[in-house]
């Protein structure tokens, strides 16, 4: 077995864990030799020992290496940290997603040209097997919908909150496990997510990298509350990113929705990714695992490693064909149940007006519920519709808030899996 001579690039928190699991003395750890870091500064928490260090990570494509791990982060510096060693013929992995989203097309034709691979697998789901096992163990599938819970972040944000802990404080322990983005914006608002269904969504169903047409909303405004009254109605709050083909074309979105509480993502709690992919062979397949931190996204780096020494002749993966992309379905022409949380003046007749603006726009309503007043004097009433084209729904919602006794209305919409 050839030995791969790796350069590493980024010395932070997933650099450093993936250096340790390198290193160890264990099965896997022949395979391999750490020729070069390239580090803008030192890390206390790990001891590089003799391994050569180059404060400008530029250098590192040009040292005797055969891959370079990129795991600076970040989009344009590691774009062009990623051409430079494709065009110097090493091979690179690389565990970030915001790249690979937004120049994965390019960077792919980049690497095939060089006849050298570029490898993602820790770029979704971190450790969690899935990028490769969609070439190789799905291969004879037709997949027709993939869902799933793609940020350990926010996964593990409202599943704490669902036990009762303050979103404030669980953002603040994500961020000190190590699962959060530098920027944890992108865990919280849906972008970390829409980047790896979005990358899902380009091997399977060839949409394109970056695709466009995407909804992206985060979970800012779920509130403790939300997860009591999702329990009324046997259901629980999860933030989802779903691609699936239909005659149409493709939808594409990461947003949170309600899931049936007895479904088998709704069982994943902290920071465990799962992904429920639709085949027609196998029907639906499951995977779930740790979807952040150190030592997850050291596995996901390290299979590719591994796919690497392996392939000298074959590709551990597919490249998409980025020809013929199919269209995206305009996200307000989907059609959902949802969850209305609404407040209002607790006086007479409020109930006959929330149901004459549902009536006026043809929407049966499935249950309704009006809690105990709240401290401002509201009324609370959670309702769940029937199903409702999105566009429509939207102009449900804003005459709501155009009638005086309405002081609050949102949605989550709900995902049957
Ligand atoms: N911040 C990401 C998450 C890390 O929470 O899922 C793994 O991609």
């Amino acid at each position: 077995m050839t030995i791969l001579k790796i350069g590493i690039c980024g010395w932070g928190n997933v650099a450093t864990g993936l250096f340790e699991q390198l290193t160890a003395n264990n099965h896997i750890s022949s395979q391999w030799q750490v020729t070069c870091i390239g580090a803008r500064r030192d890390n206390p928490r790990c001891d590089p020992g003799s391994v050569k260090i180059l404060r400008d990570i530029f250098a590192v494509p040009d040292e005797e290496i055969d891959v370079l791990i990129e795991l600076i982060g970040g989009v344009d510096t590691a774009k062009a940290l990623i051409i430079k060693a494709l065009n110097a013929k090493k091979h690179v992995i690389t565990a970030n997603k915001a790249v690979i989203f937004e120049h994965g097309e390019e960077l792919l034709k980049i690497a095939k040209n060089n006849d050298v691979r570029l490898l993602f697998e820790s770029a979704v789901c971190a450790g969690t097997p899935t990028i490769k096992m969609l070439s190789n163990d799905l291969s004879a599938n037709v997949i027709s919908k993939v869902a799933g819970m793609l940020n350990g972040t926010t996964n593990f944000i409202l599943s704490n909150m669902e036990e009762g802990e303050l979103f404030e404080t669980v953002l603040a322990e994500a961020k000190a496990e190590g699962y959060a983005e530098p920027d944890p914006t992108l865990d919280i608002n849906g972008t970390d997510a829409a980047h790896k269904i979005g990358i899902l969504a380009a091997l399977i169903f060839n949409s394109g990298l970056p695709a466009t047409n995407f909804h992206i909303e985060g979970i800012e405004n779920i509130s403790p509350d939300d997860f009591l009254y999702a329990d009324e109605f046997g259901l629980t709050i999860k933030h989802l990113a779903v691609a699936c083909k239909n005659d149409l074309g493709i939808e594409l979105r990461s947003h949170p929705v309600m899931i049936k509480k007895e479904s088998s993502l709704a069982g994943l709690k902290g920071v465990r990714n799962g992904i429920q992919f639709d085949t027609d062979l196998i029907g639906s397949f499951h995977v779930a695992g740790s979807g952040a931190g150190r030592e997850s996204t050291a596995s996901g780096l390290i299979s590719d490693l591994v796919a690497l020494s392996k392939s000298s002749e074959s590709l551990p993966m597919q490249y998409p064909d980025f020809s013929k992309k199919p269209d995206v379905i305009d996200f307000n022409e989907l059609s959902f149940k949802y969850y209305v949380y609404l407040e209002v003046k607790d006086q007479p007749g409020v109930l006959a007006t929330i149901s004459k603006v549902f009536g006026d726009h043809g929407i049966s309503l499935e249950k309704v519920i009006q809690k105990d007043q709240l401290k401002n004097g509201y009324v609370p009433v959670v309702i769940i519709t029937d199903n409702i084209v999105e566009k429509e729904m939207q102009i449900v919602m804003s005459d709501f808030l155009d009638q005086d006794v309405v002081s609050e209305a949102k949605i989550i919409r709900i995902e049957d899996l």
